[in-house]
């Protein structure tokens, strides 16, 4: 009862509870893409402007800029390598310019569920990627979890081949591209804050993201319908500057990255929920969510899963055999 009130409370946060800083106070922005509520990111987003405002009140201050209103996921590194920025979350499709080594969470049905990501992200495997980034100036804190992504389009997608000639919009990553290719569609790289309009303009004709985003940004009211895949997954890393965490001092740092800590802990576990409402929210709004029998379901794998060559050098064959042992 107790956990399930927090999450209310958390769920209800106002969407623009910007902090007033006070002077002397370390000034954190943080810039992501996404809506506030119902959504895993903006509920830890906010949950953690909430925590560190009132926990480190005096020596730090932080004020979260959502849904693409300071920079979008392809400007926000470089922005944060400049300083105009301390943290964002892009999703791990988005890092290709600074490291190879995330293509693994691209790669399709690597992962069978969220529980499988978070063992592979805990493992030394996926903890040493927190820090691959540090040559070029940046710094993993966390992985955060969205979700499992599903299909849509402008026409019913039943199998692989339904596919075939469409466009679709992916995240500015060559993995996805090659997925989309291997169905036979032509995939586009487009910024998040785009996607609605394309698609309603018919630029393209589908796209692939999670419950989540598809509900928040209401993507399946210019769709067909939705056909729940699970093909692949959607998580962030929370990310920093090297020279920025380096500079705070050694007390400041540690309360801050204790926050963090227990922040991912806390909203990590509920993720799940969060899409499973959103998925029925969509239903509720009268969106078309369609279901693969294990036959259809196995036409996609059959597909898509040609994809892991192409890119088995960048990742690692031995990062490849750790995500399928804990799959199995
Ligand atoms: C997307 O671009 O589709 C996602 O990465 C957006 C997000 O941050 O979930």
């Amino acid at each position: 009862i107790l956990k399930a009130a927090c999450v209310a409370a958390v769920a209800s946060l106002p969407s623009v509870a910007f902090a007033a800083c006070d002077e002397g106070e370390i000034v954190v922005k943080f810039s992501h893409v996404t809506n506030t509520d119902k959504h895993p990111k903006g509920i830890a987003a906010a949950l953690l402007e909430k925590r560190i405002n009132e926990e480190m009140d005096g020596k730090m201050c932080l004020e979260v800029f959502p849904n693409s209103t300071l920079y979008n996921d392809n400007k926000v590194l470089e922005a944060m390598l400049q300083g105009d920025v301390q943290l964002a979350a892009p999703s791990l499709s988005k890092f290709e310019k600074f490291t190879k080594q995330f293509r693994i969470f691209d790669l399709p049905f690597m992962f069978k569920n969220i529980e499988a990501v978070e063992a592979f992200q805990a493992s030394d495997s996926g903890q040493a990627m927190l820090d691959s980034m540090q040559r070029r100036g940046l710094q993993g804190l966390a992985y955060w979890h969205n979700g499992m992504k599903q299909m849509s389009a402008n026409k019913p997608l039943l199998l692989p081949t339904d596919a075939n000639g469409l466009k679709f919009r992916v995240q500015s990553s060559d993995v996805l591209v090659a997925q989309m290719e291997a169905m036979g569609g032509s995939p586009q790289k487009m910024a998040f804050s785009e996607v609605y309009g394309a698609l309603q303009q018919g630029v393209v004709d589908g796209q692939e993201n999670t419950w989540s985003n598809i509900y928040g940004k209401k993507f399946f009211e210019v769709q067909d319908g939705i056909t729940e895949t699970d093909h692949g997954i959607l998580d962030y890393l929370l990310v920093t500057s090297v020279d920025w965490l380096d500079g705070l001092p050694e007390d400041v740092r540690e309360e801050f990255l204790t926050i963090v800590a227990e922040v991912t802990a806390t909203r990590n576990a509920e993720s799940t929920s969060v899409n499973l409402a959103a998925r029925q929210s969509i239903i509720d709004a009268g969106g078309v969510v369609r279901t693969l029998s294990e036959d259809q379901r196995e036409a996609w794998v059959t597909a898509m899963k040609p994809v892991w060559a192409q890119f088995a050098e960048d990742v690692g064959q031995e990062n490849i055999d750790a995500a399928q042992s804990i799959n199995a």
